[in-house]
């Protein structure tokens, strides 16, 4: 069976966020490649991890940033983004995170209602500034993820519904200090299956000819993130099929001349290089079960307790036959739990555990509840 080679020569004490910076890099390279051999741009999603020395590989490697805050534009700037790169997406952005982004010359705000447009309009007319704008569709499309990852049915918060958009167009129309650019969408993440995204391409194509006939031809679409990884054998598929993903809009979503097609890639650029690395603190029995208690907890890594996400576990200290195990940590809630009834060889006290595919949403997402300590980071190289 294969086990993550963890190199941590200084010693960094456990929990900490182990980066392979060679599966990176060449994630990296799959997907540029794929993009640019059919003129796609990619702004990749700083929310999945913003860590510094992951967003220099990847803003280097020529990927523009989709960021959802002042701080993610200011940190993605200071990490060697382009800003006339960077789009601005979220339900709520504050007046001054909105200057902000009109003062770096951003690509464009993905505006998600009325109110935000009409909002955006008059901070850039009191800077004397034009500001480049998208319309965020809500497409009512139903992603075939979990819940709390799904954005783009009609129930959900996000993007501008159909019923609505008359309003946008005009409110675009009319407000000098607004550039209208684009069309944005973006329906969920984790999404494994293609077809999703082929009736992705069908709404993009309707709304797209929606606004020409308009009079607002879009010179851009950005069809957003979304695409997922294999958590269940990150070893068999480190670097997600991005051939076949592009493959899906180039077959299924008909470009004018002149119209450029955008990508907001986070968890398929970061997750599989990413593992959160443990030791185990004590060995406990109630009942049947058996529980190894890790050093780790939901403060670290929070996606098997808010979306019953499911990280693929290995013990790297040991080799014995295996036994069935719950893994939990230290913290005082019973969602603190990251799988239960596993196999795992038999496990000892002070074993080092591997948390797989935790690059995506986990340490961005670590929080200091208990006053926990932040985890720590390590780099492969
Ligand atoms: N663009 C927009 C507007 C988004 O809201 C997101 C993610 C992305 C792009 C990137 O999507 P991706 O390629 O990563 O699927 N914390 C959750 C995931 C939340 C995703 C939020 N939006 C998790 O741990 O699964």
């Amino acid at each position: 069976m294969n086990r993550l080679n963890v190199k941590n020569p200084s010693g960094v004490t456990t929990p900490f966020y182990y980066y392979d910076l060679e599966l990176l890099s060449r994630t990296l390279g799959a997907a540029a490649a794929e993009a640019q051999k059919r003129g796609y741009v990619l702004h990749y999603a700083t929310k999945a991890n913003a860590n510094p020395t992951l967003l220099k590989m990847i803003f280097n490697a020529g990927f523009g940033a989709d960021c959802v805050s002042g701080n993610e534009i200011r940190r993605s700037i200071e990490c060697g983004a382009n800003p006339k790169l960077i789009t601005f997406a979220g339900v709520g952005k504050t007046d001054a995170e909105i200057n902000l982004a009109i003062d770096s010359d951003i690509f464009c705000f993905n505006c998600e209602s009325v109110p935000e447009l009409e909002n955006i309009n008059a901070l850039a007319r009191a800077k004397g500034k034009i500001a480049s704008v998208a319309i965020r569709i809500n497409p009512d499309i139903d992603a075939s993820t979990h819940a709390h990852i799904s954005t783009g049915k009609k129930e959900n918060k996000f993007g501008i519904a159909a019923a609505d958009l008359d309003s946008a167009m005009e409110t675009v129309k009319s407000s000098k200090n607004l550039k209208f650019v684009a069309l944005h969408f973006h329906i969920g993440s984790q999404i494994s299956d293609m077809n999703v995204f082929a009736n992705l391409c069908a709404r993009i194509g309707d709304f797209n000819r929606i606004f020409i006939e308009r009079g607002l031809p879009p010179q851009h679409l950005n069809a957003g993130g979304g695409l997922g990884v294999d958590y269940s054998d990150p070893d068999k598929n480190p670097v997600p099929d991005f051939a076949a993903y592009f493959r899906v809009f180039e077959q299924n979503l008909k470009l004018r001349t002149d119209q450029t097609l955008h990508f907001e890639p986070g968890r398929s650029i970061v997750a599989q290089c990413g593992s959160l690395i443990s030791t185990v603190q004590y060995l406990k029995r109630s009942g049947s079960r058996e529980f190894v208690v890790l050093d780790a907890g939901m403060s670290d890594l929070i996606r098997p307790a808010l979306y019953q996400a499911h990280h693929r576990i290995e013990n790297l200290s040991s080799d014995k036959p295996s036994a069935i195990y719950d893994v939990v940590g230290p913290i005082c809630e019973s969602a603190d739990c990251f799988a239960k009834d596993i196999a795992l060889p038999q496990t000892r006290r002070g074993d080092t555990i591997a948390l797989r595919s935790a690059g995506a949403y986990g340490e961005v997402m670590a929080s200091r509840y208990n006053l926990r300590d932040l985890p720590n980071t390590v780099f492969s190289e």
